[in-house]
């Protein structure tokens, strides 16, 4: 395998932050990641996993061995009792959306939902991916992951990920040990579709489709997406860049009486308990969840540019960059939008994406 030297990741990261790895490499094959692991031990290097970039803020040179996972193998197996359900098994290094098309093609039930989200299976489940409706640890059975300082490998059961809302252990206690290289979901052939997200549900109908299935879920997703989301091959951005907030119903009720037309729903315990935990707040209360897009769009700053980035004019949660510009100059934008969004609704805004 080879390891580049002084490999620019301009093309290795969405937002296209002009910054280069210090060593590189796109292992392919469970030899080639352990020959990347010697590598890094024997040349002293920090280890960094970068997927297809589309969830990182670069703010400068990585001074390390860059890792690339490459292994692209996808099998599929029915469940010997339960011959609904179908486990498919995925190499970290499949784009995200060919696994859920394969599973489409498959007449296979669960990934619909996610169609198009950008990046690499292997890091779905770091930040749990999720959209309209549902959440990666809806459908997860199991990972395998190699653990970096002795490279064995460590089976991670769903009960051992502690997923929650964009969350999992992967971006807290065990940050940066391990390199997840497979992953293995419960899916079925039957269904049923999950239209409990208001949109899509509107969507659907709209549509006239009476049945639909997973593939007609996943083109009326792909949709709104497209509509919706800028593509990253034509305008840098890491999807939505903070996380949405969750407060408490009774700080929510204060809020609703001088914003009127502030949106929000109730969220579930385990969405509560991995936010309120992180900021040491009790967390007995029903919370809310709120959407950071419709609280940065009531600040003013949707379609606003500031030099070479700005907020998308489509949507508000999406912080983009025009080209020649640094991840500080988008972090020092953030800042702006978190201190402007405090000093309005009293609530501070998180950053999603990863930041190097
Ligand atoms: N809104 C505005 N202005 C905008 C955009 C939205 O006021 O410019 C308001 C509207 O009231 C809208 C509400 O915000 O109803 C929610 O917006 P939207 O449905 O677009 O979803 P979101 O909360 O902005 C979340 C996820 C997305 C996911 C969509 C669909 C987070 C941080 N984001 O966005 O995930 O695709 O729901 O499920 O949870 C990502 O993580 O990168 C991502 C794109």
């Amino acid at each position: 395998m080879q390891f580049e030297h002084n490999r620019s990741l301009r093309s290795g990261n969405t937002l296209g932050f002009d910054r280069s790895a210090r060593y590189y490499c796109e292992p392919a094959t469970p030899d080639q990641l352990q020959e990347a692991l010697a590598f890094a031990a024997s040349k002293q290097l920090n280890l960094n996993v970068l997927g297809s970039g589309s969830n990182i803020i670069l703010t400068r040179n990585i001074d390390g061995l860059v890792v690339h996972p490459s292994s692209k193998a996808i099998t599929h197996t029915p469940h010997a009792i339960d011959t609904d359900h179908v486990r498919v098994t995925c190499d970290a290094g499949v784009n995200w959306n060919d696994l859920v098309q394969f599973t489409l093609n498959h007449g296979l039930y669960g990934l619909e939902n996610l169609s198009l989200i950008p990046g690499l299976a292997g890091a779905a489940p770091i930040q749990n991916i999720g959209a309209y409706g549902v959440e990666l640890c809806d459908v997860f059975e199991s990972l395998s992951a190699v653990h970096i300082a002795s490279g064995d490998t460590r089976i991670f059961h769903a009960e051992d990920c502690a997923f929650g809302y964009r969350d999992s252990v992967f971006k807290s206690v065990v940050a940066g040990e391990y390199i997840i290289t497979q992953l293995t979901l419960n899916l079925t052939t039957t269904g049923p579709v999950n239209l409990s997200y208001g949109a899509l549900a509107q969507a659907v109908e709209e549509s006239d489709i009476e049945h639909p299935t997973a593939q007609d879920v996943s083109n009326i997703v792909c949709a709104i997406r497209r509509a919706k989301l800028p593509d990253p091959s034509k305008i840098g951005n890491a999807g939505s860049f903070f996380k949405n907030p969750i407060i408490r119903a009774d700080t929510y009720a204060l809020l609703k009486k001088d914003w009127p037309t502030l949106p929000g729903h109730q969220v579930s315990p385990t969405d509560v308990q991995a936010q309120t935990v992180a900021q040491h707040e009790n967390n007995n209360y029903p919370h809310m969840k709120v959407p950071a897009a419709w609280l940065i769009d009531q600040s003013g700053y949707k379609g606003q540019r500031y030099g070479n980035v700005g907020v998308h004019h489509l949507q508000a949660l999406v912080l983009v960059h025009f080209g020649g510009g640094t991840g500080d100059e988008l972090l020092a934008l953030a800042s702006r939008i978190q201190t402007t969004v405090k000093n309005t609704f009293g609530i501070m805004l998180e950053i999603e994406p990863g930041i190097v």
